[in-house]
């Protein structure tokens, strides 16, 4: 079966790709607006970039063409944004916040969730959260009706226990992030490892 989404399946690409590109992980980004009301939003386009420097990226999709979702519109205005990364224990949280509530309503009071001071940048952390990303905004590049956020990642916070200090390795017992598997409600636990080593 060939699909083409330049051509007829066009309307077709976000069940096709967001089913087949799965599982990703999931950024509930909180961000800031000008006035420093709290607003958090769950992203699964969404992915580490790079390294040197760190840079993350996600993706919101305009509510409509020319009218971005509050976590774009709130970054592109205050250029900072923190992403709290999800596992089994916040994973009903997280749906919770991507509830569309009206600008300034705070996600984080109606999902029960807590809002923790980050140390480099003004919006807060979710202190549920296994780890939290605080992230300068570097770039946004608008395709159609995509807005990709590229964020340098400036401080992580991780759970005690989540990260062992003395090998540096998170340790995998202790850490259960949640994948996006297809829209809009299915979800994959990331429990069932396997290790293959690389050839030399
Ligand atoms: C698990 C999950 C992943 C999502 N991923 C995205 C995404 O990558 N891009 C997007 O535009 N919306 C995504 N959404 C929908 C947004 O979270 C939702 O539109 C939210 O209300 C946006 O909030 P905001 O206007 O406060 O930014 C996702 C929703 C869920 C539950």
């Amino acid at each position: 079966m060939l699909l083409d989404l330049a051509g007829p399946h066009r309307d077709d690409a976000y069940m096709i790709l967001a089913g087949l590109v799965t599982p990703r992980p999931i950024a509930l980004v909180t961000t800031l607006d000008e006035q420093g009301r709290i607003n958090a939003a769950p992203f699964s386009f969404f992915n580490v970039l790079g390294d040197s420097p760190p840079i993350v990226g996600f993706c919101p999709g305009d509510r409509e063409p020319g009218v971005p979702k509050d976590t774009a519109r709130n970054i592109r205005l205050t250029h900072e944004f923190v992403v709290n990364l999800v596992d089994e224990a916040i994973a009903q949280q997280m749906s919770a916040c991507a509830a569309s509530l009206p600008p300034g309503e705070n996600e984080l009071l109606h999902a029960g969730l807590t809002a923790a001071p980050c140390e480099a940048v003004k919006p807060p952390r979710i202190l549920e959260a296994p780890a939290s990303l605080e992230c300068r905004h570097h770039s946004i590049i608008e395709i159609g009706d995509n807005r990709l956020i590229i964020g340098e990642v400036l401080r992580v916070h991780v759970r005690d226990g989540v990260f062992d200090p003395e090998t540096w390795l998170i340790r995998p017992d202790a850490y259960a992030p949640i994948g996006r598997m297809q829209s809009p409600n299915w979800y994959c636990k990331t429990r069932d490892m396997f290790e293959m080593r690389r050839p030399k």
